[in-house]
């Protein structure tokens, strides 16, 4: 089990649904940290993310229906709109003024919903590392769910030995490593492997939970990977990229390449998180940039509602 309640909740994007769950007036449920969330479509196409517990009497707004701009809850027909706050009664009466549930900033991007946690959002949510969204086909899909925060995951992308003795690559530790501004955190490394040949990576990461990489050489690939806490882990979505070059065959079949090379990955990183019971423990030097990014993750700003 795990005790999602202490995790920390880092004010960042996550993401909450594929947008092809919310096309067609369809209602996504979803999770963020212990909370039920409803992810719908505006008319005008805008997602809405929302708090998913009717304060009518509790029901799960998740099941309810889409009538115009709102959700319509399936209980007793309370309507809530993006703004969180109840449009409209039923009975035509005044609406209480406690009737309204959280309302998460919410943009699409990638073919994925993104929830901001907090009020206000900061910046964009992630991209991939020199490209924007016109260049690139992308396809997004669910995978795994994790039994660590985000945070932890993404610390595989500073735990340079588990990418020798898990991933089994030969390489220098990127140097150097930048920790921008704005939380974001970049580094360029050269890889080599007995399986794969030499190439190398663009790495962005963003948040906590969210990293994208640019692969060049004996694999040419493009991806993100990003994780959002709900109340049975984390679970992860993977994002395939590639250039608009050659037919729709040809984009396809790069594509899927990317997702076999990514399955094949994550299989070794399962196996090292299933059963995990994670403590930051007995580093060596040789994790210094694990412990720098623990430390990264733990001063980074929270947002509790
Ligand atoms: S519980 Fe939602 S309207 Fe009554
Ligand atoms: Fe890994």
């Amino acid at each position: 089990m795990v005790d999602v309640e202490g995790w920390l909740r880092h004010r960042t994007w996550f993401a909450v649904a594929l947008s092809s769950e919310i096309n067609g007036g369809a209602v996504h449920r979803a999770e963020l940290f212990d909370d039920r969330l409803v992810v719908f479509r505006e008319s005008s196409g805008a997602p809405v993310v929302l708090g998913a517990r009717c304060p009518h009497m509790g029901a799960d707004l998740g099941l309810g229906e889409v009538v115009g701009d709102t959700i319509r809850c399936t209980f007793h027909h309370f309507c809530f709109g993006a703004d969180g706050r109840c449009a409209s009664v039923p009975s035509g009466e005044r609406v209480p003024p406690a009737a309204h549930v959280p309302s998460f900033p919410a943009v699409e991007r990638w073919g994925l919903v993104w929830a901001f946690n907090g009020e206000e959002p900061e910046g964009e949510p992630p991209g991939i590392r020199g490209y924007d969204d016109t260049g690139l086909v992308v396809r997004a899909r669910r995978t795994d769910v994790f039994p660590v925060e985000p945070w932890v995951i993404l610390g595989n992308s500073f735990d340079f030995q588990h990418l020798r003795y898990v991933h089994g690559l030969r390489f220098e530790d990127p140097d150097p490593i930048t920790w921008n501004e704005d939380g974001t955190v970049e580094y360029d490394v050269p890889f080599d492997s007995d399986e794969i040949g030499s190439f190398a990576q663009r790495i962005r990461v963003s948040g906590t939970n969210t990293v994208s990489y640019v692969t060049s050489g004996a694999v040419d690939s493009m991806g993100l990977f990003t994780s959002t806490p709900c109340a049975t882990g984390s679970q992860s979505y993977y994002l395939a990229a590639t250039s608009r070059d050659g037919d729709a065959e040809a984009i396809e079949a790069r594509l899927a390449f990317q997702e076999v090379v990514a399955d094949s990955l994550l299989v070794d990183d399962i196996r090292a998180f299933t059963g995990m019971d994670f403590r930051e423990g007995a580093f060596v030097s040789a994790d210094r940039h694990l412990v720098q990014w623990f430390r990264h993750a733990r001063n980074f700003p929270v947002f509790a509602r």
